[in-house]
């Protein structure tokens, strides 16, 4: 296979060996669907599938009945739209929900297609200088969206804080985070952060695509949003049944048990990562820093480094350096906002994962000074 330099872990994780393995040995060996038979085969993925729920849930400082399994970050933040417009709430059918410049599209176009429907208002919370949400202009709103971490700017935000002061202004808020960045760099402590919604994708974390977290602080206060197998304890005439307890009430149909069962050697394999990662990042910034043409729009300590280079445009520079095998992300990361907050059309972004070397890094800073001179 030709060797490329992958530099592109804030899009999807290169897999980890142990993530295939778990994977392969579930499929070759193992295979049953999951909450639905009573044979040995059955109950052994049951109980497989609860033990990586707790490894979830300890991952993130909470409980098993608070974590539902989905098909990923943009599933989850649609569902729990879906979650809150099903459920009768205090403010009844017009909340204020609150979004900032720093979210991905997945998480803030679900509510701007309701605020077109008219069925909801969005407010912007402001950024400060430094692109940060700003924690003195929090807005009073029913509902706040908040973007832990930018795929863009690679800064974790002060999710608890924030969450703190949104409280204080409505006791009753609902509050949505975006954690698909956040979760690869920070620790999550949802008791910490007091959110009522929390998701990530795994693929993001190194398992597969297809599974995703959502994390629900109150399963009880809220009504499901899919309908089908798994969820319902009892029919009891037309249009009369009662659901069964959180999670299940939350996943109706076939879970992607596959995807599941490659969780627990990611989390594994990222939390080794994390100990003991050396700092890229930091490299490439310093390096790149000292190049004319190229102005860096990240943090040296940020999670990823975002540059843009003058007279070219980004979608050029991707095939450029593609065709020297390195993969980076260019464009506008579905990230519109805070590109035209940073008044630029897109950027060019490096994310790296346990695969990468110093040597990777020596390269692409080399590769990036020859292309740009
Ligand atoms: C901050 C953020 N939110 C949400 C998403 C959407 O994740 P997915 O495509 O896995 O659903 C991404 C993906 O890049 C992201 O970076």
């Amino acid at each position: 296979m030709k060797k490329i330099v992958y530099m592109d872990a804030a899009a999807s994780w290169l897999k980890q060996q142990p993530v295939i393995e778990s994977e392969v040995d579930f499929l070759a060996n193992s295979y049953a669907n999951s909450g639905r038979g009573v044979c040995e085969r059955a109950t052994l993925v049951d109980k497989k599938i609860a033990d990586i729920r707790n490894i979830v849930a300890d991952f993130i400082g909470t409980n098993a009945a608070n974590i539902v399994f989905t098909f990923g970050t943009t599933d989850a933040l649609n569902r729990i739209v879906s979650i809150i417009k099903n459920t009768p709430l205090a403010w009844g059918n017009k909340p204020v929900v609150a979004v900032s410049d720093l979210d991905h599209h997945s998480a803030r176009l679900p509510w701007e297609a309701l605020a077109s429907r008219g069925m909801c208002s969005i407010t912007v919370c402001p950024l400060d200088k430094d692109f940060n949400i700003d924690i003195n202009q929090i807005p009073k709103c029913d509902i706040f969206v908040i973007t832990a971490m930018s795929n863009v700017l690679g800064l974790a935000q002060d999710v608890e804080n924030i969450i703190r002061i949104a409280r204080t202004h409505n006791p009753n808020i609902i509050t949505i985070v975006d954690a698909a960045q956040y979760v690869v760099h920070s620790k999550v402590d949802v008791a910490k952060m007091g959110c009522d919604f929390l998701c990530f994708s795994g693929h993001k974390i190194g398992a597969d695509t297809g599974v995703g977290i959502m994390y629900i602080r109150n399963p009880d206060r809220f009504n499901p949003d899919k309908f089908g197998g798994g969820m319902v304890n009892r029919v009891l005439g037309l249009g009369d049944f009662i659901w069964n307890q959180s999670p299940d009430k939350y996943e109706a149909g076939t879970l992607p048990l596959t995807q599941i069962m490659g969780l627990p050697s990611a989390i594994k394999c990222l939390s080794d990562w994390q100990k003991k990662k050396i700092n890229l990042i930091h490299f490439m910034y310093d390096e790149l820093s000292n190049i004319p043409k190229i102005k860096i729009l990240t943090r040296p300590d940020a999670a990823v480094l975002s540059f843009v280079v003058q007279d070219m445009h980004v979608l050029d520079f991707g095939v450029m350096i593609g065709a020297r095998d390195i993969c980076l992300r260019v464009g506008n990361m579905c990230a519109s906002w805070i590109h035209k907050k940073l008044n630029v059309d897109g950027s060019i972004r490096i994310s790296v994962g346990p695969w990468n070397t110093m040597d990777d890094a020596k390269y692409v800073v080399e590769t990036i000074r020859k292309m740009v001179k």
